[in-house]
């Protein structure tokens, strides 16, 4: 790149995140991404003269099952023109319960002399081993055969069957007997096999296009060798009878996946996108292959393994789904789950690629930050006015400033001359600290060279350190593609953390960010660990750098406390070791609507701990924004305040009542709602079920729930939330399904639902000034809380809870709580409380318990002191007493009446760890 290009494109990476507006010309669209415009191209033309027979057959004659791996395996062949002939190994499996469908086609590449010796020649294929928990194994093919003029396999196990052509490369899958997806449909399979420059022509199908193959013309990136020509993956998926799609974080715009012809389509790839363009499918800083779609019957999710740049077409032509996957590079590797319901093909997902960690309790409370604290007696002075304002808050964070020169691993010497008494004071005082560590290390200082020792950095083209730009000035990035890099990367927090358990760690800036990048990033053709290119793992780098840090965490830790570590870039299997949130946002009312859809895409896609800087990491937000900012980030699974540099101060205790009393009071409520959440991230760890729920997964039947992305449900408690995203709004309506609704404020019933139902979706309206947020509670949850203010979650574990039963409309009710020492790994042997309450009929409340720690300390207070049942139209039912059963004590206790819609008993004296009933 020239210089002066270079020096203008620093400039501006480096002040973009200060002032301007994101510029669009920095990134590709798809007419200038050489791979994604050539595809598009190629489904276009073969769509319109599709009468010749398939370029891609299967060869009967490698037909071959594997009976060790469960395999089905044969050769895809594609046939050109020319006389070509490319086989390509096809491999399928049945895994899980038999209902996950796995296949790839492979290339395999004969020697080449011309290509560059520090290149590994084959194609990348690894992206499942970081993307996936363990290697899945796979369940007997049992059903196999051949039926006219195609092979039928199935596995007895399951529901799940599907038919491969022989004379195309076309595979429908059935679910339950009915057809639920297409692959190839449209043959839009398109595998650009490796060949030279100068036998292209011959390589070539008549509808394809040979733009920009072998070189970029793309503004700023013509540096990219491309060593290797041509080499993308495309193909098409059909989802049969579903009109919604959805998942596929992280862009900034509606939950529903919406079509792209005529438009851009979504593309993943890594970007550091401050300011991006709300309502655009461009790439951000997340990106996870996966999306589901539904229909009153069933649900189907597919998982395009490949970490590559990777564009997608969709369309609802009537009746189906149909996409369109581009992956720049790697072999096609497809997951395909069938299932009755979206939550069941989230559960399957997640079982493949991990489930979401289990934070520590401080974790999931308040986090207040800033970009920076200046020094120690600045975070002291913030962390006690939180106090005096009683704003509870779990951990503060410091942002790139604490670092000498920006040199990860150090603290500046003036203004944190010693971080261990830090973080023994806040210690003390029940809280925690975050700093960041980014994985860029400026040049020539211990932590850089010890990297280049270990020959530990990402390569240039040439087999170099690769150098590039970013904070510190010139840096080199960690490669923890290799296991020595991760253990190198995850040894450096050993002398930093010092085994002191309130520390955590951010990770930011690992797409990886590099300002004299093109788009931002490392260069496509710079190298990893094994010989690949960059543009083969660019998506799944920050994975590895986020989980060498939580996995050298977790080591120094030694089970003493569980890591917290928050990233920006993720791709699929991030939810193992991190959370995450939405980036460089804008204060300003979009900004804030479009946090909602954004975290429910996440959390259907396993990424459950997620959230948006509150009240928008860039610019001033207005009062009534910030207000609004924390009524609705309350319910962010993580749920952190934070501001760029040259905003104004806003931490809570700065504000004026009545704005500080409103803000005060959305805080402490996510703290009374602690053992809710808890038990919501809980569930999430169990099967991957969202802590922020989408309509569409509480009720997959009602269909148009899936366009409803400004309400969520909180995980399966029941609570319904619609927060106001709009300026001057005092009034607003809830979408619901038939049922029965309480105002989360006084239980008073909003809907009485027919005890028949209906299929139709009803509005509730709700008053919405600026000291309510519109909450419901649906009848038949029962949910738990805490009612004190403390000023940590820590002490909140001393407190009772409150328990709250929203009957339905035949009186009943359920719910569950779920209780830990906050901390450390003592639950997975079961140190845990798990407890089940159910309210019957109106007549009886019950507490079971699934699950008892044999240490009594592990689930903190356990008490129930008091009992709240919203009455609804039933009054008549509750009676002045009621009578306890609780170990082998009877006793009865007195009912207060006197709130119109709720009945409370207080001091009932059960506990949740026992068993217990009470009638009315
Ligand atoms: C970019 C991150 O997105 C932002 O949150 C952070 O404050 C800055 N980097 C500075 O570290």
């Amino acid at each position: 790149m020239q210089f002066s290009r270079f020096l203008q494109l620093f400039f501006f990476w480096s002040h973009l995140h200060a002032v301007s507006a994101f510029d669009q010309y920095l990134l590709r669209k798809c007419n200038t991404a050489g791979f994604c415009k050539r595809n598009r191209q190629y489904a276009e033309n073969i769509q319109r003269n599709n009468t010749h027979p398939s370029y891609y057959v299967i060869d009967e004659s490698s037909i071959r099952y594997d009976g060790n791996e469960n395999s089905f395996h044969a050769n895809v062949i594609k046939n050109i023109p020319s006389g070509i002939k490319l086989e390509l190994p096809f491999k399928l499996q049945f895994l899980q319960d038999g209902n996950v469908v796995r296949f790839s086609i492979d290339e395999i590449r004969s020697y080449k002399d011309y290509l560059p010796k520090v290149l590994n020649q084959r194609r990348y294929n690894e992206t499942s081993k970081w993307a996936f928990a363990d290697s899945p194994s796979a369940v007997p093919i049992t059903e196999r055969k051949k039926v006219e003029n195609k092979i039928v396999i199935g596995s007895n196990s399951s529901d799940s069957r599907i038919e491969l052509f022989l004379d195309s490369f076309l595979i429908n899958v059935y679910w339950k007997n009915q057809l639920s997806m297409v692959v190839n449909e449209r043959s839009l399979l398109n595998y650009e096999h490796l060949r030279s420059k100068d036998e292209n022509f011959k390589n070539l199908l008549p509808e394809e296009s040979d733009f920009d193959m072998f070189h970029d013309s793309f503004n700023y990136s013509r540096s990219d060798t491309m060593p290797f020509g041509p080499e993308s993956v495309s193909l098409d998926f059909t989802f049969n009878e579903f009109e919604n799609l959805y998942g596929l974080p992280e862009h900034p715009a509606s939950f529903r996946i919406e079509e792209t012809i005529g438009g851009e389509p979504y593309r993943l790839f890594a970007a550091d996108v401050p300011r991006y363009d709300v309502g655009t499918r461009m790439p951000t800083y997340g990106n996870i292959p996966f999306v589901i779609g539904n229909n009153e019957k069933s649900a189907a999710g597919l998982f395009w393994v490949n970490a590559a740049d990777t564009w997608i077409d969709f369309k609802y032509p009537g009746g189906k789904a149909q996409s369109h996957w581009m992956s720049e590079t790697g072999i096609i590797d497809v997951v395909m789950f069938l299932a009755d319901t979206p939550m069941e093909i989230t559960d399957k997902y997640t079982n493949l690629t991990g489930r979401p960690t289990l934070p520590k309790e401080a974790a999931i409370g308040h986090h207040q930050s800033r970009w920076n604290y200046y020094n120690e007696s600045d975070v002291m002075n913030v962390d006690s006015n939180m106090e005096k304002g009683e704003f509870p808050y779990d951990i503060i964070w410091l942002d790139l400033d604490y670092t000498d020169e920006k040199k990860f691993f150090t603290w500046k010497p003036d203004a944190f001359p010693n971080p261990a008494r830090l973080l023994k004071r806040l210690g003390d005082l029940g809280r925690g600290l975050v700093v960041l560590i980014d994985p860029h290390l400026k040049k020539d200082y211990y932590y850089s060279n010890t990297v280049v020792k270990n020959d530990v950095a990402i390569k240039n083209r040439t087999g170099q350190t690769f150098f590039g730009t970013c904070w510190p000035g010139v840096s080199v990035w960690i490669d923890t593609f290799s296991e020595l890099g991760g253990k190198v990367w995850g040894n450096f927090y050993r002398n930093f953390v010092n085994g002191t358990k309130n520390l955590g760690i951010w990770n930011d800036m690992d797409e990886p960010s590099v300002f004299d990048g093109i788009e931002t990033t490392a260069p496509k053709n710079s190298i990893h660990a094994g010989g690949f290119e960059h543009r083969a793992v660019h998506n799944v780098y920050s994975l590895t750098v986020h989980q060498a840090t939580y996995n050298g965490l977790a080591n120094i830790f030694n089970g003493t406390t569980r890591p917290f570590v928050l990233t920006r870039s993720h791709f699929a299997g991030s939810q193992r070791t991190a959370g995450t949130w939405t980036g460089d946002n804008v204060a300003s009312w979009n900004y804030l609507q479009i946090s909602i859809p954004m975290v429910l895409s996440s959390n259907v896609a396993g990424m459950s701990f997620t959230g948006a800087d509150i009240a928008g990491f860039l610019d001033n937000p207005e009062d009534e924004l910030i207000i609004r900012w924390y009524q609705a980030g309350l319910w962010y699974p993580f749920f952190r305040a934070h501001a760029q540099n040259e905003t104004r101060r806003r931490e809570p205790f700065l504000f004026k009542d009545p704005m500080r009393s409103y803000v005060r009071n959305a805080i402490q409520l996510r703290y009374h709602l602690l053992p809710t959440f808890y038990t919501a991230f809980f569930k999430s760890n169990l099967n991957g079920s969202p802590i922020m729920k989408p309509m569409i997964f509480e009720k997959p039947k009602h269909t148009n729930f899936a366009a409803v992305d400004d309400q969520f449900y909180v995980g399966d408690s029941g609570i319904l939330v619609k927060p106001i995203v709009k300026k001057n709004t005092s009034f607003t309506q809830i979408q619901v399904a038939d049922g029965v609704y309480y105002d989360f404020h006084n239980l008073k019933p909003q809907k009485i639902a027919s005890k028949n139902g209906t299929s139709d979706i009803k509005y509730i309206g709700i008053a919405a000034g600026l000291d309510k947020i519109p909450i419901l509670l649906e009848g038949g949850h029962i949910i738990t809380k805490r009612e004190s203010y403390r000023k940590s979650s820590v002490f909140y574990r001393n407190d009772p809870y409150t328990l709250v039963v929203a009957p339905d409309a035949f009186g009943n009710a359920c719910g569950d709580l779920y209780a830990d020492d906050g901390e450390t790994w003592a639950h997975k042997s079961g140190q845990y409380l798990y407890s089940v309450f159910s309210f019957q009929d109106f007549r009886c409340l019950m507490g079971n318990t699934a699950n008892v720690p044999s240490n009594h300390e592990a689930a903190g207070n356990t008490l129930i002191d008091k009992i709240v049942i919203a009455i609804g139209n039933n009054n008549a039912s509750i009676g002045d007493t009621v009578k306890i059963n609780s170990g082998d004590q009877q006793y009865t206790v007195n009912v207060d009446k006197s709130s119109p819609y709720e009945a409370i008993i207080t001091h009932p004296m059960v506990y949740a760890n026992e068993t217990w009933q009470i009638y009315f």
